[in-house]
């Protein structure tokens, strides 16, 4: 679009060309796995899609006990593409986790958390913490009997943290069980406390991104790499990424709507084979490993603590990998990287099939 009088407008009061300039000055390497620069931008995608969709159905959805159900069949059954926007919503909340996961596997393999980039890995971490309890408080919004049945599992094993447990699990349920003050505290963090704090967080994250320019892998620091630049050559490519990743999405949701469960009755008992979400499989395959009580003490608090502890590890890989931030070969720490992978992915599959 091209608007002369109101190019002339903003540039008598705004530094457009200063603005342009910075534009201008944003280069990206170009390497064999440049690839996974796009994957933290099809992730940005994935979350704007959920907020336009999430603003939609909070046009309809009622968050009490006695109407959540309700609220969410008429949005199926009656509002023209309301089972459209709905599943849209559920395939990119499942796409954007993915994703996650790929862009953080993907910094991970390629050692883009080493020096100065620790803070960018912090941030990006808080967000993927932040992001599966969007998951989680999403599900309760159903109020089905299995989103029931998983939320009461998640917040009773919060429960089993030693010292805080207790508070954190009162906390989250706001009641002694899951209930509507429940549903109403989950709503509050869905579309609230959540959003404004992932907003937050991610300006932050590409802030810290922007700041330090794209890493480029150890093993190539030393050869003479050709820059593009990000304006418009990067950014054509990640918009016409995007737009593939939308078709996927829109393909999901035409033919794959997710299925509306049975109204969820606290007095009922848990139905069978109850399933949590793909991305918490790897938590609750690792929480059957323990046994109900190892030496005298509870099982399920040992297990919660090993688990903080593995992902406590993780998150601290930036500071502990002093190998890579002196830009000298770590494999232990592609290693470990790559111990993690497949641990998750294993997890996850025993998981789908047990
Ligand atoms: C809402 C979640 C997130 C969004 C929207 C996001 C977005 C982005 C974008 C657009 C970039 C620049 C391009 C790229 O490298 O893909 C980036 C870079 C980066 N992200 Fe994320 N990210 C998120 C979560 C994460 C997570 C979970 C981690 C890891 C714990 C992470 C770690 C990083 C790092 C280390 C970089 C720098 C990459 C480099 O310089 O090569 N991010 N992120």
């Amino acid at each position: 679009m091209n608007c002369p009088r109101l190019r002339d407008w903003l540039e008598e009061r705004y530094d457009l060309a200063g603005i342009k300039g910075i534009a201008r000055g944003k280069f990206v390497p170009e390497h064999r796995h440049d690839i996974w620069y796009y994957t933290g931008g099809i992730t940005l995608f994935l979350f704007l899609l959920q907020f336009l969709t999430g603003m939609l159905m909070a046009f309809y959805y009622v968050p009490h006990v006695d109407f959540a159900y309700k609220s969410i069949i008429e949005i199926v059954t009656k509002l023209r593409m309301g089972w459209f926007f709905k599943s849209l919503h559920h395939w990119g909340a499942q796409l954007a986790i993915l994703f996650l996961f790929v862009h953080l596997f993907g910094t991970l393999l390629m050692k883009s958390y080493r020096k100065p980039r620790e803070l960018a890995w912090v941030t990006g971490f808080i967000l993927l913490g932040i992001s599966i309890f969007f998951g989680l408080s999403g599900y309760l919004l159903l109020w089905d009997e299995r989103a029931f049945a998983a939320v009461r599992v998640a917040t009773g094993g919060a429960g089993a943290f030693p010292v805080v447990g207790g508070f954190i699990k009162a906390f989250l349920r706001g009641s002694v069980d899951v209930t509507g003050e429940t549903l109403l505290r989950f709503y509050a963090f869905h579309v609230a406390i959540l959003p404004l704090v992932t907003l937050a967080l991610i300006g932050l994250h590409l802030l810290l991104v922007q700041f330090h320019g794209m890493s480029v892998p150890p093993s190539m620091e030393k050869e003479k790499l050709r820059e593009v630049p990000f304006f418009p050559n990067v950014f054509y490519k990640d918009l016409m990424i995007w737009l593939v990743v939308l078709g996927v999405v829109v393909t999901l949701a035409v033919f794959f709507p997710p299925e509306i469960g049975v109204k969820a009755d606290p007095l009922a008992p848990p139905p069978e084979n109850i399933k949590p979400e793909w991305y918490f499989l790897f938590l609750l395959q690792t929480l059957k490993l323990f046994p109900g009580s190892i030496l005298g003490m509870n099982g399920e608090t040992i297990a919660i603590l090993t688990v903080s502890g593995a992902i406590l590890f993780f998150f601290l890989i930036p500071f502990l990998d002093r190998k890579s931030s002196r830009g000298e070969r770590s494999p232990l720490f592609t290693w470990i990287g790559i111990l993690y992978l497949i641990y998750f992915l294993v997890m996850t599959a025993v998981g789908f099939l047990s």
